[in-house]
Order: structure tokens, then C-alpha cells, then sequence
């Protein structure tokens, strides 16, 4: 498997000509090659927006492919014969445990390094097929299952509705399958664009998707349902007092001016003190002059300072303070502005804050509007190692980074902090311009949710840790170390001051 050359690609796209990629397995480093191809293809053929969605089903195909070769070199090690009925059940009761406690014996074992996916990529009469085939023909078992979770996601109104259908999930591929259809659906493709075919006792196994390159993800403000949209359109104003402190900055007004108006607000006035006088500025003495600490601040860091002020205080007026969200607020901000300066952009260090602190305040809007499917899309999420982001936007046809965004525009903020939290779940798709912030931002909760367990280094996306120079797990796990201790340092700081 390797990186398709830019030439060879531009030609296949123009003259409609298939690529070919075999993998080995769906490993790492395998898909990330894949990927990075799909991504030139996409490039290619300007239509890259609809990367995640693209990125998903291929990546979910690859994998049940690669499950399908090792479930059968599996049967071959254990000498065991899955078209019996007997034999099939024996094997089925250990390949679940033996996929997680010997995958790369397994994967080095000859019966599987004959077993390859065979992915191919083809642009021709306006649309992208892609195509992936495994050498094993599909049991009538395994037939079945598919056949029944396709009926019942086409027929299913709502990916909600069919996951309370989905009980049996033992070999896996149940619900990624529900999970292609609906994204199909979400970036507006008919589900017939997805094609299995499924001919008992055929060679291989093969399934074709075909999207068509004028597709257009639905406008995402036409699908908020009637709820969200009323919440977001009904999200309090960020307080008057910043808005005209934002004024006055913008008017370039003397800092004696700011610092007058900053002392009518008694919680502005704490948050700028305690802020001047927090470990980011290491000053001998404490000041309390309000005008010293604007000057010392200086414009950006009171541009940046207000925009997160302003943000916090109109969601506590409607939501209150939601501890919780809060704490991995608080700590993804840290983080961010940690990142900034390790992974060489120190200019960025207010920005990546802000955005560190603010990237999930759109979670505030749907815990009030959909409490019960926000704590669904939580477990089945973490269950199944499926983004609770893409989820939402593939039950409700909106994120709560979109919806975070929305509430960033209604605010007037400027468009890199808005595009912060519009993609801190997609980087791959952030606007080139904004990409070094989101990608901070993106990294500080990636490494917030391994500091809680939450994640491991496979749920991070190789291309942006490589463009950051994040090689391998061990310097995954070296950075997430040191960002921990620097946070414990600081706040057992903060605790002491
Ligand atoms: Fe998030
Ligand atoms: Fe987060």
C-alpha cells in the first residue's frame, strides 16, 4: 500500500481510469494511506466537503472487509471449517477475545497475509465509486445479518429509531452498516448509492458505494429541527458591557477608557485581575490597578479575554454553570495554549485558549433540548468508538460544534475562533486559513479525552499529529504526560495563590 502520486491521480480523475490499493489489514498506517489517497481524489475533483462523510463509510468498509479475511484465517488456524454449523459456532465463540488479545499474531500468520482488501476508486459520468473487495465469499450467516440491518435501515426514519432495533451487535458490522446508509443519507446520496453485492457462494465479497460529485451535504441550517433552531435563536446576547468593550478596542480608545468601563463590571473586573495575576504573566507583584492591567494585557489578550468572558456569562444566564462541561472547558483551554507554543505557534497562544474554552458550548443547547439522546449518543459513542460529533449530526442533522458556531456567529466573533469550533472534531475539512488553530484546538480535546480514559492514540487522526510532528504513540503519549503535569502544576498553583 502506498501514497498514490499527485500525476497518476489527476490522470485516473481526468480520464475516468480506476486506481487500485490493496491492504494488508485495516491497520493505522495502512487506512491512513488510504485516506490520504481518498482525500487527493476528493482534492481532485472539488469536493472535498464531503471528506468526513466519505472518509466514514470507507473506513467502515476497509474494516469489515479486513474482520471478514481475519474471521476466516481464524477458522484456518483453529483447523475449523465455518460453513458447518457446529464448527461455525465454536469459531464465533473466540474470535471476538482472540481479535483482541492476538490481532498482530493473527495478522502476521500466513493464512491471514493471503487475505488482502482490494480497494479501488473511480471517477467517471459525474460521480466517485468506490469499490472494496475481500477474497472471501460471504456465509449465509453473515449474509443474512446484512441483508436484515439494510432492510432495517432503509426502512428506518431515524438513525434513533433504528438503533433501539439493533440489539444483536456480536459480529459488529451491524451497526457501522446502519451508520453508512445514514450518512449517505445526511450528505444527501439515496441509499441505492450503496450496493452489496451479495451472491451466495461467490469468490469474494464486494460492496460499491457511488456518490455522485454533485452532491451537496444539506444546508445545515435547514435541518435544524425546530427545537435547536429556537435555541440557538434565542441564545442570550453576550452582555452589554463587552459588546461596547469590544466597540471601543475595535476604535482603538485609550486604556483608560477601556479600563472605566471594565470597572462597572464587578465579574470583569475578577476575571482581568485574576487573569494578570496568573501564571501566564509571572509578575514579581500583584497589581489591582485596573488600567496597568489593560495595558499589561495589552489589545489582543483583552480581545481574547472578553470573547470568552462574554460567551461564558450569556450561556450561565439561560443554562446555569454545568460543572462537568465546565472542568473539560477549563482544561482543553489550558491544553490548547500549551500546544500552541509546543507545536511551534506561539502567536496563537489567546486564540487556541479561547477556543480550547469555548469549543463545546453548543453541548449546552442540546443537553437542554435533547437531554436523553445526548447521553445515547455519549454511550453508544464510547461503546462503539463512533465520534458522538458525527452522531449527531447523523440523528439530528446538526453537531454541537455546528451548533457552537452558530452561537460564535450570532456573537460576532471573528472567524478563526468560530472556525475553531466549528471543526474541532473535523480538522480535515477545516478552511486552510484556520487550519493551525483547529488543529490546536482539535489536539487539546483529543488529549483531553485520553487524559480521561476516553481515548486511545488510534482515535487520533494520523495526518494532523503528523503535520504536527507527532510521529508515533509514544510521542502521543509523551505530549499528553507533559500537558497533564503542567495542568496539575497550575492548578495546585492556583490552589496555594
Ligand atoms: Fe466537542
Ligand atoms: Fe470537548
Amino acid at each position: 500500500m502506498k501514497l498514490l502520486e499527485p500525476g497518476e491521480i489527476r490522470d485516473a480523475v481526468e480520464n475516468g481510469r480506476p486506481l487500485h490499493m490493496d491492504l494488508s489489514g485495516a491497520g493505522r498506517y495502512e487506512t491512513g494511506i488510504l485516506v490520504k489517497n481518498l482525500l487527493a481524489v476528493l482534492e481532485a475533483t472539488q469536493t472535498r466537503y464531503l471528506a468526513e462523510a466519505v472518509i466514514y463509510i470507507l473506513r467502515e468498509l476497509v474494516t469489515n472487509g479486513d474482520k471478514a479475511n481475519l474471521k476466516r484465517a481464524h477458522f484456518q488456524i483453529l483447523g475449523l471449517d465455518p460453513t458447518r454449523v457446529q464448527d461455525y459456532e465454536k469459531g464465533m465463540a473466540s474470535f471476538h477475545t482472540a481479535l483482541r488479545t492476538r490481532l498482530d499474531e493473527y495478522r502476521a500468520h500466513p493464512a491471514a497475509l493471503a487475505l488482502q482488501v482490494h480497494v479501488e476508486f473511480q471517477v467517471s459520468q459525474g460521480a466517485l465509486t468506490m469499490v472494496v473487495t475481500n477474497p472471501c465469499s460471504l456465509l449465509p450467516q453473515e449474509r443474512a445479518r446484512i441483508e436484515e440491518r439494510l432492510t432495517s435501515a432503509h426502512a428506518a426514519q431515524g438513525l434513533m429509531d433504528s438503533w433501539k432495533k439493533v440489539s444483536d451487535n456480536a459480529e459488529g458490522a451491524g451497526i457501522g452498516l446502519l451508520m453508512v446508509v445514514f450518512m449517505l443519507r445526511n450528505i444527501g446520496v439515496a441509499d441505492q448509492a450503496c450496493r452489496f453485492h451479495l451472491e451466495p457462494g461467490a469468490p469474494e465479497t464486494t460492496v460499491r458505494v457511488t456518490i455522485p460529485l454533485d452532491t451537496v451535504p444539506q444546508a445545515l441550517g435547514e435541518t435544524l429541527s425546530g427545537r435547536i433552531a429556537e435555541a440557538v435563536e434565542s441564545v442570550p446576547p453576550i452582555p452589554d458591557t463587552v459588546r461596547k468593550l469590544r466597540e471601543l478596542l475595535d476604535a482603538d480608545a485609550s486604556f483608560i477608557k477601556v479600563a472605566a468601563l471594565i470597572q462597572n463590571d464587578p465579574g470583569l473586573t475578577v476575571s482581568l485581575l485574576k487573569l494578570v495575576n496568573g501564571p501566564l504573566y509571572l509578575l514579581p507583584k500583584r497589581i489591582s490597578n485596573i488600567t496597568a492591567a489593560c495595558s499589561l494585557m495589552g489589545l489582543k489578550g483583552l480581545r481574547t479575554l472578553l470573547l470568552s468572558y462574554g460567551a461564558l456569562k450569556a450561556v450561565e444566564t439561560r443554562y446555569g454553570r454545568q460543572e462537568n462541561l465546565w472542568e473539560h472547558a477549563c482544561l482543553c483551554a489550558s491544553y490548547a495554549r500549551h500546544l500552541a507554543g509546543f507545536l511551534g505557534h506561539p502567536a496563537l497562544a489567546e486564540d487556541a485558549h479561547v477556543g480550547g474554552l469555548l469549543h463545546d458550548l453548543g453541548k449546552l443547547v442540546l443537553l437542554d433540548t435533547h437531554p436523553e439522546l445526548v447521553r445515547n449518543i455519549e454511550r453508544f459513542s464510547l461503546d462503539q468508538g463512533v465520534g458522538g460529533n458525527l452522531l449527531e449530526r447523523v440523528a439530528l442533522g446538526v453537531s454541537h460544534a455546528r451548533i457552537g458556531a452558530l452561537m460564535a456567529a450570532r456573537w460576532q466573533f471573528p472567524g478563526n475562533i468560530h472556525a475553531a469550533i466549528e471543526f474541532h472534531h473535523r480538522p480535515l475539512v477545516a478552511p486552510a486559513e484556520f487550519q493551525p488553530l483547529c488543529d490546536l484546538v482539535y489536539l487539546a480535546n483529543l488529549f483531553c479525552m485520553r487524559h480521561s480514559g476516553d481515548l486511545d492514540f488510534d482515535g487520533a487522526e494520523p495526518s494532523v499529529l503528523a503535520r504536527h510532528g507527532i510521529r508515533d504513540e509514544t510521542a502521543f503519549h509523551e505530549m499528553g504526560a507533559r500537558l497533564e503535569g503542567l495542568f496539575r502544576k497550575q492548578k495546585e498553583k492556583d490552589l496555594l495563590g
